[in-house]
Parts: C-alpha cells; structure tokens; sequence
C-alpha cells in the first residue's frame, strides 16, 4: 500500500471541524437560491477565487457571509450530511463537530432549527454508516460575555445533544478570560470546556485557556512552541493540540508550511491530532492535511499512525468507546 492509500484506508477521528466550514460553493448557491437570498456572485469559480486570505479575520468575514444561506432545519441537515458524507468516503469513523449558534441566532434563525438539523444528519451517519460524532457550542469571541450566556441559557433544553462548548473566531483582542464566568456556567452544565488558543493569538492566551477557562484540549496552539514552560505544562496536563495544516497555510499563520510547527510538536513527544478546520475554505478534507504535512515535513509511516491513534486517544470518547476504535486501528494496521 503506497502512502496516499494508506492515509485514505486509516481509520481516523476528526476533532476540530467547524460545520459551517464546510459549506462548498456548490451548496451555498443552492441554499441561497432555494431560499431566496440575493449573493454577491454568480458562479462558482468566482465565489472560490475570493477565497484568499492574509489573516484569520480576512476569512471570518467571508465565513459568517456564507453562514446567510443557512435558514432551515433542512439547510442544516443537509451541510451536516455533506460533510458526514465524506467522513464515510475518508474513513474518519468518529467526528467531533464544532457550531457556532450567534452566528445563525443572531440573523433570527432559532437555536432549535440549527441543532435539529445537524444532530439529525448525525444520528442518520450512526446509524446508516457507524459514524459517531459529538457536537462542540462554540462561543463567538468577538461578542460579549453576555451573548454567550444567552446562548448557554438556549442550549438547556438540548443539553444531551451537545458534548462540550468552544471558543472560536477572532482571537486577537479577545483573550480566553473574557469568557471565565460562561465557562464556569457552562461546565455546570455538564459541558467539557475546549478553546481556540494560540492560532494567532500569544502564548498568554494558551495560559489563560488552560489555567483560566481550564480546557481538556487546545484548538491549534501553535504557538505554544514559543514558551518552553508553556510546552512543559501542556506536557504534564497531558492536553493534545489539534492542529489544521491547511488551515495555518490558508490564513498564514504559518508563513512557511515546509517549517510547520507539527514536526517540533511531535518530535517533543506533544500530543498532535492532525483536523481540516474549514475544509470547503482551506483547499481540502482531512486526507488533503495529511498528505501535505505528509509530504512537507517528511513524515513517516509509523508518525502518521501516531496522528491517528492520538485523535482516537484525545477525543471525547468514553473509555470503553476509545479501547474498541483503538482495537480496529490496530487490527487495520496488522493486515
Ligand atoms: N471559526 C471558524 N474557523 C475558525 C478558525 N480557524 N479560528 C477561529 N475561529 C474560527
Ligand atoms: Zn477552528
């Protein structure tokens, strides 16, 4: 089995996917014209051609405008079930999807009609492909405090549906500690707190993140590498980094893909988790990250299976759910 074989067959875990970055060109004009709503361009090719990007905000600003398409339970389904749809034809067996409700009940689009649909495409891939999946409320940084106890105050009724809470968008200005008390309320609730940290942001914000809204895993922390103690704590809190390497070339915050921080990661002996982001803005699934961190930084055979067994061995899984997809990596591995 060549490489690129071996990378699609793995079994695998995705653990940091945002759903609405996953919206293809292709759908977001058919939603935009099954629902009515006049965009900005008229193929599909230009819509792509906007997709350059100098910074994390640059693409935000693109991202929340394709989020306008998204009105009913069916448009939620439907993305959900796209992307679920290519899990099945990569092999990632378990996701863990992130959402962002402002960004849809802000527009009037009810909390109800965003979980509906996308918890409904899930339970359809349980059943009808063996997928697993947990969902992740992230909370919009860039507004306040008291938006995101609005929506923790939403998500009550659909406490069973969601797994964990995140915090997402722009980071810069916007440090974890904003967000202490959500989190406290949050894990109350029986949430698991996860936050974006250190993708642009400094290396306070990791700290922050850790010691102040006390997270379980850091969405990227590539700059964790900056601090040495930094990468000593994450070490003995045993916190993996999930890290999107087509993401960090797409945004530029790695200027150069061939130095990414992964290969340091891995070679410190940190626990990295390899995630497509956004993968209908970045330029690829989570194949398309492994082949090319794969095929910049070298990697081996056996550091690749060493990816895949962390995503299955950091996601947020039960223990007993964990031991079985690990069995299947392994027999996989032994054919
Ligand atoms: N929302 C969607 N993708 C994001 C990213 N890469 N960073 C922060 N917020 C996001
Ligand atoms: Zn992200």
């Amino acid at each position: 089995m060549d490489i690129k074989e071996f990378i699609s067959k793995i079994p695998k875990a995705e653990l940091h996917l945002h759903i609405e970055g996953t919206l293809e060109p292709e759908l977001f004009f058919e939603l935009a014209k099954r629902n009515g709503i006049s965009i900005p361009y008229t193929t599909v090719n230009e819509l792509r051609s906007a997709y350059q990007f100098d910074c994390l905000q640059d693409f935000l600003d693109i991202y929340y405008k394709g989020t306008q398409v998204l009105i009913h339970e069916q448009d939620f389904f439907n993305l959900t079930w796209a992307y679920l749809t290519k899990c099945k034809e990569q092999n990632v067996v378990h996701t863990e999807i992130m959402f962002d409700p402002q960004s849809h009940t802000d527009r009037g689009v009810a909390f109800e009609t965003v979980i509906n649909g996308i918890s409904k495409a899930c339970q359809k891939a349980k059943q009808e492909c063996g997928i697993s999946s947990f969902l992740i409320m992230s909370y919009l940084r860039h507004l306040s405090e008291e938006s995101a106890f609005e929506i923790l105050e939403m998500s009550k009724p659909f406490k069973h549906l969601i797994k964990a809470v995140g915090l997402d968008s722009s980071e810069l200005g916007h440090p974890p500690s904003k967000f202490q008390r959500v989190f406290d309320a949050s894990v109350k609730e029986g949430y698991i707190p996860l936050a974006h940290a250190g993708e642009e942001g400094p290396t306070e914000y990791i700290w922050e993140a850790i010691d102040i809204l006390k997270i379980h895993r850091i969405d990227h922390g590539n700059r964790c590498l900056e601090d040495e103690k930094l990468i000593q704590e994450i070490m003995k809190r045993d916190l993996a980094l999930k890290i999107c390497p087509l993401s960090n070339k797409a945004l530029q915050v790695v200027k150069d893909f061939k130095n990414h921080p992964l290969k340091k990661m891995l070679d410190l002996g940190l626990k990295v988790t390899v995630n497509s982001d956004d993968p209908a803005y970045f330029g690829g699934q989570l194949i398309a990250n492994f082949e090319a961190i794969t095929e910049e930084l070298n990697l081996s055979k056996d550091e690749i299976v060493q990816l895949v067994r962390n995503s299955f061995q950091y996601a947020l899984l039960s223990e007993d759910v964990k031991k079985i997809r690990l069995e299947e990596l392994d027999k996989f591995l032994a054919i």
